[in-house]
């Protein structure tokens, strides 16, 4: 894929849930509930072994694409376990999320291993769902715009303007991830701001413009349509609520008319 312009998203992250019969199926589902091209993008980032499985079944409608959640920093050679991008592309991926707070967290990614992974992924001609997000007590301490200005550059402002063009950002407050606490409409906008402000000092107003930002940290049907409405939110990565077919067709379907 090259270059995208601003875009409505809503992107699924399975995580670890669902397994391979269980997953096809809510593909299935999903393709079955959501039979229209609405403008907005559906992305379904699902664990690797799925992948292939969930290409075919998608592969009819333009509206919906295939998202890795996590790729090798590495190109290819002796790295047992890992998944190469030039896997991922040859099995339909699109997308690859990367710097999710429970990789962050578990498998301790830090920003310059990112910065490297999402090398990797621009060079396969994949797109990366950067995610950026602060800890509670970050939030609580008030210094959520700068840890997340840092996130930014040092994982993602060495790149070109051209290739920053490329990138999608998720905004996910640790604290709002998984926990049922959704950020307000109003911190939301904030912080979408702050970045979109950040990405103008950098790369100017028009990079900035375009670039989607996405809201993730306990999206449901409930708060879709406040949070999609925010001016600077350009749609949600969901966990929990990805997982069920009518769910995220509800939110793949809160976004306000263009
Ligand atoms: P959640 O997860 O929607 O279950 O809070 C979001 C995420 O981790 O991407």
């Amino acid at each position: 894929m090259s270059t995208i312009k601003r875009q409505q998203i809503a992107a699924g992250n399975w995580k670890m849930n669902m397994n391979y019969n269980d997953g096809l199926a809510l593909a299935q589902a999903l393709v079955d509930q959501n039979p229209a091209n609405n403008g907005a993008h559906m992305v379904l980032g699902v664990p690797f072994i799925h992948l292939k499985g969930v290409a075919d079944i998608i592969a009819g409608a333009d509206h919906i694409h295939l998202a890795a959640q996590n790729c090798s920093e590495h190109e290819k050679g002796a790295y047992t376990g890992q998944i190469s991008v030039d896997m991922l592309n040859s099995v339909g991926a699109d997308y690859v999320i990367l710097g999710h707070s429970e990789r962050r967290e578990y498998n301790a990614e830090s920003n310059a291993l990112l910065a490297s992974k999402t090398d990797r992924v621009l060079a396969a001609g994949l797109i990366p769902i950067f995610c950026c997000g602060e800890a509670l007590n970050i939030r609580e301490a008030g210094t959520q715009n700068a840890f997340v200005a840092n996130q930014l550059q040092e994982s993602l402002f060495h790149l070109s303007a051209e290739d920053f063009g490329k990138i999608v950002i998720a905004y996910e407050p640790i604290w709002a991830i998984g926990t049922g606490v959704t950020a307000s409409p109003a911190q939301a906008q904030e912080m979408h701001a702050s970045i979109r402000a950040l990405i103008a000092d950098q790369y100017g107003d028009e990079v900035a413009e375009a670039t989607t930002i996405l809201y993730g940290g306990s999206v449901k049907p409930a708060n879709a349509v406040e949070l999609f409405g925010q001016p600077d939110v350009d749609g949600g990565l969901v966990g929990g609520a990805s997982l069920k077919a009518d769910g995220f067709t509800a939110i793949y379907n809160a976004f306000p008319a263009e």
